[in-house]
């Protein structure tokens, strides 16, 4: 069984890269840790300077965070960086191209207001993705 877990280092993301090393080890699944670095489409004025080098950094310790999880047990696990615009965009078509069984993700992510229920990632995913999705919470 393949299982994505789309990771962004948030709390609620966590919470389901620990119920993917759960699985990994009770399942034998084969676990694919991805984040998404925001990336703009075009220069804004208004964007403050390197915001983009934060945005890229922000990734790769979402990623490095979630990794550290599966070390810590000797679990291999693979993790892929990508960059887009809208990262559900990239999460359902790493899915859909890499015939992904599950994707497992977190209810909320970095942006989460108090009020908010699911996320617009968790919420396009699950709405667009080619498999199961399992929402953490
Ligand atoms: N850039 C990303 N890369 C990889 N996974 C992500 C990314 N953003 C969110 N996720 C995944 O989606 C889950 C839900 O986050 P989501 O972005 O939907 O909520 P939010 O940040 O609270 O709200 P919003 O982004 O809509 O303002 C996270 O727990 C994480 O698993
Ligand atoms: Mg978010």
């Amino acid at each position: 069984m393949k299982v994505l877990v789309p990771t962004d280092g948030s709390e609620s993301s966590m919470k389901a890269v620990r119920m993917a090393l759960d699985m990994a080890k009770h399942e034998g699944a084969k676990i694919t840790l991805m984040s998404v670095a925001f990336h703009a489409t075009r220069d804004f004025d208004e964007m403050p300077p390197n915001i983009q080098d934060k945005l890229d950094v922000a990734a790769r310790n979402a990623l490095n965070k979630a990794k550290a999880v599966f070390e810590a047990e000797g679990i291999p696990v693979e993790s892929v960086l990508e960059a887009g615009y809208v990262p559900a965009n990239n999460i359902v078509e790493k899915a859909r191209e890499g015939k992904y069984d599950k994707v497992v993700m977190g209810s909320t992510g970095t942006s989460a207001l108090k009020e908010v229920l699911i996320g617009s990632t968790a919420a396009k995913v699950s709405a667009h993705a080619p498999c199961t999705v399992i929402i953490a919470r």
